[in-house]
């Protein structure tokens, strides 16, 4: 790349990203989680960078004067000519710089952002490696809204090495959300037309452009890289899956102590939204529910609302006890809480504010009682001692307030758009309605949860703990973090072999199901025969003892060390180690492969780890290994990623959608 000798075996590391202190969705996680693994092994050198929030940045970031010396030099020029940024610490570990400047551009607002951005992180890097000369320099970009920097450090000849994550495609996300049969057609999609066609050509062009120049090209999952080939005509050069920081317990029963205690304030919300209704047992109800953006064919919402209808039947047809409260946890357009979701919970608390204003009556009346002498010594209330009449009346008034006529409502929100919202109208569609004899009640709640709100006041990850089983039947889901949340937190979870998730999972252990992982095959099947084996796994789930689920959790919080950064960490630090490689292969001149990637990282699966549940190969070190950045790969040249079995060729038969979508 240049003349200048930089130390390769010290590098610099700047990972940007458009969620970087910003959250929309999953990258967020990723960046988020996976800073203590890197600051481990960057400490000082790692350094984030994202869009500014003046939303979010004083929460997320707290300001700080840079001390390397180039840095400061750069940043100083940068504000000179204008550009906006606070650089700081972000409220985690590692450091983050959130450049933005304004542009006028009409149009297509986010992608001229996305510009600006891009603009400003070649600038950016170009001014620092330009005084900073003895340190290598890893740029690692993720998804397009941050990969224009790339194709600009190309062009200009920026000496930094780049790698590029993306954590779908942009073609794959469109086509998936219209009825395409996606997967089976992924080679013969003419690419640059399905893009102009839906108004995205540019921002593929993006996309591809950042692919083709980075030096090393990677993705979340095999089902993804193998998307990317196809649709962005590079074939990534590894698989970097995405974990979690996993919190260990001392004891085993902690969690399940959480899991009781997040419960009981989601039964405090039921009896509130379904009061005048509440009619079942909450020692006998399980709630189940799906979160994420609101994709609804894409996150597979439709097939959840269908099993959901189906298994209500099967509930009522087999005289079942069991309730199931479903929540579906989407954020959409609204205009905020229903007034009868508010006084649902506004009634069920004055409820029992009254009742504690009874109680400690009673219990002064008790102590009275007990206290005063009749001559000899205090006496025991009669029944009628206890409440007065007028705690009767005060508890009958608030008894009416209770009554209700109509039935519980679906949603919490007055959504923007009731009538064409793709979610209600299909819960229309299978009259799932919250009556007194459905065993299946549903709750749209159109917002991320939060724990300052005032009808589900618990945050996402109180909430999911709370739970009994997350349902994630996704079409499009190139990772897929909410049942890999649900796993680390000990949450049995449903996902599919449409998921980088999911099929993570599959590749690593002989029978996911058993371990409380279960994966309904969306590839290989119909529509109509998905929708049949999600229902069986809701409805056998519902046939379980509480003894069977506490076990059943226990099982899956075993499997949370396959999640966690300590050990999937290895796989980025590989792909940082390529591209040094790649960009400065003198440098590796002469050494073996063993001095260049010992990272000192954790291995996976200690010894300790108990023999179920069954791994599918034996010897496996890290999920790496079964098929990512390899040792082959990393000798350059070679990029390979395990290739998928895929149903059918031209002569596979287009499914269809056996229930309509919207
Ligand atoms: N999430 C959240 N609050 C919610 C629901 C979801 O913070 O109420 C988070 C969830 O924890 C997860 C992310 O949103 O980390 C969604 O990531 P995923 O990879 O499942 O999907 P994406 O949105 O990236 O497609
Ligand atoms: C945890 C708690 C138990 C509780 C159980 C309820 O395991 O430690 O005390 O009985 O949760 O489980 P359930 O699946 O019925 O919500
Ligand atoms: C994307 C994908 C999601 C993945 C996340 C993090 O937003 O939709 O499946 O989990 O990125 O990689």
């Amino acid at each position: 790349m240049s003349d200048i000798k930089r130390d390769v075996r010290n590098p610099l590391l700047f990972e940007c990203a458009w969620e970087v202190a910003n959250k929309v969705g999953g990258i967020y996680t990723v960046i988020k989680t996976k800073v203590p693994v890197t600051v481990s092994e960057y400490g000082d050198r790692y350094c984030l960078i994202g869009p500014l929030s003046y939303k979010t940045a004083p929460m997320e970031v707290e300001a700080q004067e840079p001390t390397d010396p180039h840095l400061a030099a750069t940043l100083d020029n940068l504000r000179n000519a204008g550009v906006k940024f606070l650089y700081g610490r972000w409220l985690i570990e590692g450091r983050s710089l959130e450049p933005r400047r304004y542009s006028n551009s009409p149009n297509d607002h986010e992608t001229n952002e996305t510009i600006v951005f891009g603009y400003i992180v070649a600038w950016f890097l170009g001014e620092y490696v330009s005084r900073q000369l003895d340190k290598a320099v890893v740029a690692h970009f993720h998804e397009w809204q941050a990969g224009l920097a790339i194709p600009l450090c190309r062009k200009r000849h920026i000496d930094v090495t780049t790698v590029f994550t993306t954590h779908a495609t942009l073609l794959g996300r469109y086509l998936c959300a219209g009825s395409v049969d996606f997967y089976n057609n992924l080679q013969y999609f003419d690419v640059d037309h399905e893009a102009g066609k839906r108004g995205i050509y540019h921002r593929y062009c993006i996309e591809r452009s950042a692919a083709h120049c980075a030096d090393v090209f990677t993705t979340v999952s095999h089902i993804t890289a193998y998307e990317s080939e196809h649709l962005l005509k590079r074939k990534p050069d590894g698989v970097l899956p995405n974990g979690l920081n996993v919190v260990k317990f001392q004891a085993m029963h902690e969690f399940q102590n959480l899991h009781s205690t997040a419960k009981a304030k989601i039964n405090d919300f039921v009896r509130g939204h379904f009061y005048g209704h509440y009619d079942f047992d909450l020692d006998n109800t399980l709630y189940m529910f799906t979160a994420g953006r609101y994709e609804y064919r894409n996150k597979g919402v439709d097939m959840f609302i269908e099993s959901l209808a189906r298994l209500n039947y099967r509930l009522k047809k087999s005289g079942s006890k069991t309730t199931v409260v479903a929540f579906i946890i989407m954020p959409a357009a609204t205009h905020s809480y229903t007034i009868d979701a508010l006084k649902g919970q506004a009634v069920t608390k004055q409820l029992r504010d009254t009742v504690t204003e009874i109680q400690n009556r009673i219990g002064a009346r008790v102590f009275e009682h007990a206290m005063s002498s009749n001559g000899e010594h205090g006496t025991l209330p009669t029944p009628d001692d206890l409440l007065s009449e007028e705690d009767k009346v005060l508890l009958k008034r608030r008894i009416f307030a209770l009554k209700r006529n109509a039935l519980p409502p679906v949603t919490t929100h007055n959504m923007a758009d009731d009538a064409n919202d793709p979610i209600l109208n299909q819960i229309r569609r299978v009259q799932l309605f919250n009556s007194s004899a459905d065993r299946v009640k549903v709750v749209f709640h159109p917002d991320f949860l939060n724990s300052n709100n005032p009808i589900l006041g618990l945050d996402y990850e109180e909430f999911v703990r709370g739970c009994h089983l997350g349902v994630f039947p996704s079409y499009y889901e190139p990772w897929g973090y909410t049942p890999a949340e649900c796993t680390v937190m000990g949450i049995p979870s449903v996902t599919t072999n449409l998921s980088g998730f999911g099929c993570f999972l599959q590749d690593l252990i002989e029978r996911p199901q058993d371990e409380g992982c279960y994966i309904v095959d969306r590839r290989s099947q119909s529509v109509e025969d998905s929708v049949n084996q999600l229902t069986d796994y809701v409805f056998q789930f519902c046939q379980k003892t509480r003894r069977q689920r506490i076990n059943q959790r226990n099982r899956v919080e075993r499997l949370s060390p396959l999640l966690d950064w300590k050990n999937l960490g290895i796989e980025y630090s590989k792909a940082r180690q390529l591209a040094l490689r790649r960009a400065y292969p003198d440098a590796f001149y002469g050494t073996t492969e063993e001095e260049d990637f010992d990272f000192g990282m954790e291995r996976m699966m200690p010894n300790s780890v108990p023999a179920s549940p069954r791994f599918k190969m034996s010897g496996i070190a890290t999920p790496g290994d079964i098929g990512t950045l390899t040792e082959e790969m990393q000798a350059l040249g070679t990029s390979d990623y395990r290739g998928y079995q895929w149903p059918g060729g031209a002569d596979d038969e287009d499914e269809g959608y056996p229930f309509p979508l919207v």
